[in-house]
């Protein structure tokens, strides 16, 4: 069932292509020009906020979402994790869509900030993996992500589906508030339809990441560093490799480096540059800089553009291929998803069941 990958992470990384590519049909109209959501309709007009809800990787989706409504939707967002907004008694306005973020659409937290957002929101969305899950079921609108049966205790292709619906959303919305107009949706709904495509590059990029993956693993520490919507995905490549190959890993925004920890770079802490060429590219750079000349260890994950303009001096390179700025963050899963396993297996670790970890968090 492992259909001949060793384990389930590594079937469920290699899939990403191919649920993607579903997903996107489900979320797209017959003509592939605009977005049409799989089972229901949105008016985004009719909000004037977007309350997001969620634990873990799944907090992280709606993180990189954040900055989707926001850019193309002008969206005020709030991002919050289920634990500490179920108990700190948010204020929620009825012109607000509240939206919680579930795989399992069981776990406990996010289910009671989702009974708490409930007479209070103008409407009660989720965006899950399974179906018939509580969330869901309480729900005015639940959206499926349709990653399929996710094994792993670790979250990979969940998260990227989780990533291609809230695009949906957010260019949804875009489009409704007259944010996009046709021609920016159509460029948009263009780049959606290569990232199947795109993805499928990225996986080819294993070996190379099974290099580093073997260099960090003796590593006690790890830095990951991104700026903008790579922000989140720092936080879950830092996640994903602590969470199955027990080393302490953090993800920062690359411009709070400075602000503290800086302090921790020498040479034997390796440092995760999550870089696709985009407006910040070149901010992100002079952070790299400043680690390298404190002696750090840099791995910067780029596309060939971004390896070249970076210039000498970094420990180890990913290429990347090239994606729109928009879409970077669902392509860039993949090599910290990748990074991660490689990290575990070569550490001997359990990667499908870590330790003290469960697939579904139904107690808080
Ligand atoms: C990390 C991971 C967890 C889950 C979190 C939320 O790889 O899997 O952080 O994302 O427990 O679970 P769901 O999405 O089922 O609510």
């Amino acid at each position: 069932e492992k259909a001949g990958h060793k384990h389930f992470m590594a079937k469920e990384i290699a899939e990403q292509p191919i649920v993607l590519a579903d997903a996107l049909q489900a979320y797209s109209t017959p003509d592939g020009k605009g977005i049409e959501l799989p089972n229901g309709t949105l008016d985004f007009t009719k909000c004037d906020r977007i309350t997001m809800v969620a634990c873990g990787t799944a907090n992280l989706a709606c993180q990189v979402a954040k900055y989707w409504f926001e850019q193309l939707a002008g969206l005020p967002v709030d991002v919050d994790i289920a634990s500490e907004f179920r108990y700190r008694k948010p204020v929620i306005s009825d012109k607000s869509y509240a939206l919680f973020v579930s795989q399992s659409g069981e776990t406990a937290d996010t289910l009671a900030a989702l009974r708490y957002a409930k007479d209070r929101a103008a409407m009660i969305l989720s965006v899950v993996n399974v179906p018939e899950s509580s969330i869901a079921r309480e729900s005015d609108l639940a959206l499926p992500i349709m990653a399929g049966i996710e094994v792993g205790v670790a979250s990979t292709k969940a998260f990227t589906c989780q990533l291609l619906a809230l695009a949906a959303l957010a260019l949804q919305a875009g489009h409704q508030r007259g944010h996009l107009d046709d021609a920016a949706m159509a460029a948009h709904m263009a780049d959606l339809n290569l990232l199947p495509g795109v993805l499928n590059q990225s996986l080819a990029q294993e070996k190379a990441i099974k290099r580093v993956a073997h260099k960090i693993s003796t590593a006690q520490d790890v830095l990951f560093l991104g700026r903008g919507a790579m922000y989140p995905l720092a936080l879950e490549g830092a996640l994903k490799l602590k969470e199955i190959s027990y080393i302490h890993a953090e993800g920062y925004a690359s411009g709070e480096l400075k602000h503290g920890p800086i302090a921790l770079i020498d040479k034997s802490v390796p440092v995760v540059v999550l870089a696709p060429t985009d407006d910040l590219f070149d901010k992100t750079v002079s952070n790299m800089q400043e680690v390298m000349a404190r002696g750090g260890k840099v791995v910067l994950i780029s596309d060939a553009k971004g390896v070249r303009e970076a210039g000498d001096g970094v420990w180890e390179t990913v290429v990347m291929p090239q994606i729109s700025p928009f879409l970077a963050p669902i392509l860039y899963a993949v090599p910290a998803q990748l990074l991660a396993y490689h990290t575990a297996v070569a550490k001997g670790t359990d990667v499908d069941q870590p330790r003290n970890l469960a697939k579904s968090v139904t107690v808080e």
